[in-house]
């Protein structure tokens, strides 16, 4: 696929086989990961690797109301960022950061015929507690981003149309 076609072809997958994703398609997508670009290059984003069934399980039943997709994943990464590296008075910038590196996994891994689902965390504060608690996070360390990660139990679409709206355009001046 060359990179139009992964993101036109991407979707959310819910449901994923047994299959395991091997440690150098892990370590492509974690380098896609931080491969994106960063406010004032902080680089905030550090990332938890989970493949203990437990876990994974623990995850997607308590991090949040619709975080179930986890429960069946083979593998879950919490991208969070490091409060060290946030900037005073503008919080936002560290969340653009590590959204930036969940959406290049979410493709890298996309291109490779590893299905995802993003499962929102941030900015609520009681989801973000009960990944931190889950997961051991240190309080120097925010949960931002919880991603489950796995091959398609249904076949990977190709590429998609219907989402372009004209009407989202806006051109010059508004
Ligand atoms: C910030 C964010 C939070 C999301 N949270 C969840 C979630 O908690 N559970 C879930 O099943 N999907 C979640 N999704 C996936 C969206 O539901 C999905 O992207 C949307 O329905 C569009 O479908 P598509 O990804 O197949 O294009 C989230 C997506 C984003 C970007």
């Amino acid at each position: 696929m060359n990179t139009f076609e992964t993101i036109m072809s991407r979707k959310s997958v819910r449901k994923f086989t047994e299959e395991v994703i091997s440690d150098a398609d892990l370590n492509s997508i974690l380098e896609a990961g931080m491969a994106g670009p960063s406010a004032a290059n902080a680089r905030p984003f550090e990332f938890l690797v989970i493949r203990d069934k437990h876990m994974l399980e623990e995850l997607g039943e308590n991090s949040s109301k619709y975080s179930k997709p986890m429960k069946n994943a083979t593998l879950g990464i919490v991208v969070c960022a490091d409060k060290s590296r946030i900037f005073p008075n503008a919080h936002g910038f560290s969340a653009v950061d590590t959204t930036i590196a969940a959406e290049n996994m979410i493709l890298a891994a996309w291109d490779m015929g590893i299905g995802s689902v993003w499962l929102g965390i941030w900015p609520d504060e009681s989801n973000m507690e009960n990944v931190a608690r889950i997961a051991g996070l240190p309080d120097s360390t925010e949960p931002q981003h919880l991603i489950a990660f796995g091959y398609p139990e249904d076949p990977m679409p190709n590429m998609r149309g219907g989402r372009f709206e004209e009407s989202k355009i806006h051109y010059e001046k508004w």
